[in-house]
């Protein structure tokens, strides 16, 4: 029994009426990522020999949002006449002697251990199960003296007797695969919803004097389904506090761990600090001190120790090398680099931009496609023209230069080493190193201008 393969089946063709979406309900996102994503990450890691998904209405999304994700053998449930029917449908490329473990692509949330202490059963047929105080919608499960599974009764066609069972199905099961498509093969479609319920092999089990055990699920939020948008969203709050609960234990001091999402992963150092409705993307990497004021987004970026994110900054794609000030109201994006010491101060926008140490850009900038020295002073509103329409071009600025406010510097263009550029300035060619470059209409007088009077 022990040598015998698994193979997991992951159902994903269901229709999912209760969302109302164009989108096919696995694909929904959880923490940034499909249902369906959480569901495989967790399938994987119990290194089976073979995943098969079953997939059909509005497979073609799917099947393109799970092409990425990795070796998958495709069954097609052309017509969604239940999770019985689909099983069956999978069990045709499931060889006798597999243990079959039967995943659903809405239900995200089960870990690897829990499935592990399913797998560790010996009966033929075993589910998790959970207690639910609020069961609702649930299938319940009927069960005798010593907590072995004799049927499954879907929400629909319980008795009002049943509906008092707080004991709930979590769709998750493990079967030996001969015996399980036996028993799929005799499923009736007799129930309210005219569906081959693959629930039904538990009565057709304990009918042969076989009852399935019960794996009963300690942490219950693990097994909670996902059938419309408050159900997700509810799932979506346990998913955050459970990576928020992780993180404080790892040192991370948040303000609200309520009000914090993740949604990819984040390494963290120690005494980071992070306030309100902050949102973590993709790849984040926060060093040491580092504290980040409230409504941030931060994506795929690293933030080096000391580094401070005032609040309302939008960062992604940047790395500082060193203890230096971002925000508030920042946008930093793609090629970003900051060294120690600069200060990116309120409605900045870079991109592709390197800024060297203790240089800093106060004030409403737009800076692209340019490499900022050491100890240069960008003034308030200062502009790179870097793109013609159709190339980007590139700025330098070099150590210690000073940019009055309101330059426009027109890519390609160097400023000097030491250079000063006159507040105001377009500047279309080199400013050279250690001198002053204006390149703005002279002022002057109006002779004999009045201004206009009121009743003039
Ligand atoms: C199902 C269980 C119920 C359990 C609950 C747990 C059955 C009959 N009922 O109910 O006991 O408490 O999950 O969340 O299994 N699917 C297909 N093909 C189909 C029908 C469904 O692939 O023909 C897939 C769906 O995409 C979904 C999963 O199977 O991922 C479950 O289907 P759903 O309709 O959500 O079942 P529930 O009513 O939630
Ligand atoms: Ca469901």
């Amino acid at each position: 029994m022990a040598t015998a393969p698994l193979h997991i089946v992951i159902l994903a063709a269901g229709e999912g009426k209760r969302m109302k979406s164009g989108r096919a309900k696995v694909l929904m996102p959880l923490a940034g990522r499909p249902m369906l994503a959480h569901v495989l990450d967790t399938a994987r890691a119990l290194q089976p020999a073979r995943i098969h998904m079953v997939y059909g209405h509005l497979g073609a999304q799917v099947q393109k949002a799970a092409t990425d994700l990795g070796d998958i053998t495709w069954t097609l449930q052309a017509e969604q006449r239940g999770t019985g029917h689909a099983v069956q449908l999978a069990l045709e490329q499931i060889p006798d002697e597999a243990r079959v473990l039967v995943l659903y692509g809405d239900v995200p949330l089960v870990q690897a251990q829990t499935l592990r202490r399913l797998l560790d059963k010996e009966e033929p047929l075993a589910a998790i199960v959970a207690h639910l105080d609020s069961p609702y919608g649930y299938g319940r499960v009927v069960r005798d003296g010593i907590g072995r599974i004799r049927a499954i009764v879907e929400e629909k066609d319980t008795s009002v007797d049943q509906r008092a069972i707080t004991c709930i199905n979590s769709g998750i099961l493990v079967a030996d695969a001969r015996r399980l498509r036996t028993w799929i093969a005799n499923l009736r479609a007799n129930n309210s919803q005219g569906e081959l319920y693959l629930t039904d092999v538990f009565a057709q089990a304990d009918e042969e004097g076989t009852p399935a055990s019960a794996e009963v699920c300690a942490n219950p939020q693990e097994v909670f389904g996902a059938n419309d948008p408050w159900q997700l969203a509810g799932l979506e709050r346990m998913h955050q506090r459970s990576r928020a609960t992780q993180l404080a234990a790892a040192g991370v001091r948040f303000a609200d761990p309520m009000r914090f999402d993740l949604r990819g992963d984040v390494r963290v150092g120690r005494d980071v600090e992070i306030d309100i409705d902050v949102i973590l993307e993709g790849l984040v990497e926060i060093g040491d001190d580092v504290h980040i004021g409230p409504y941030c987004r931060i994506r795929n970026s690293t933030l080096a120790a000391g580094t401070v994110v005032h609040s309302h900054c939008n960062l992604d794609g940047v790395v500082t090398h060193g203890a230096c000030s971002i925000g508030p109201f920042a946008r930093l994006r793609s090629g970003t680099a900051i060294a120690e010491g600069a200060h990116i101060g309120n409605f900045v926008e870079t991109k592709q931009t390197r800024i060297g140490a203790r240089s800093k850009i106060g004030h409403l900038s737009y800076l692209g496609d340019t490499h900022v020295g050491e100890d240069v002073n960008v003034g308030a509103g200062t502009i790179t023209c870097n793109y013609d329409g159709v190339r980007k071009h590139v700025t330098q600025i070099d150590d210690g230069a000073f940019i009055g406010s309101n330059a426009s510097l027109v890519a390609p263009v160097r400023i000097g080493k030491q250079a000063t550029v006159g507040a105001g300035s377009v500047i279309t060619r080199e400013a050279p190193d250690g001198e002053l470059s204006l390149a703005r209409a002279k002022q002057t007088l109006v002779d004999g201008w009045k201004r206009p009077e009121k009743g003039d």
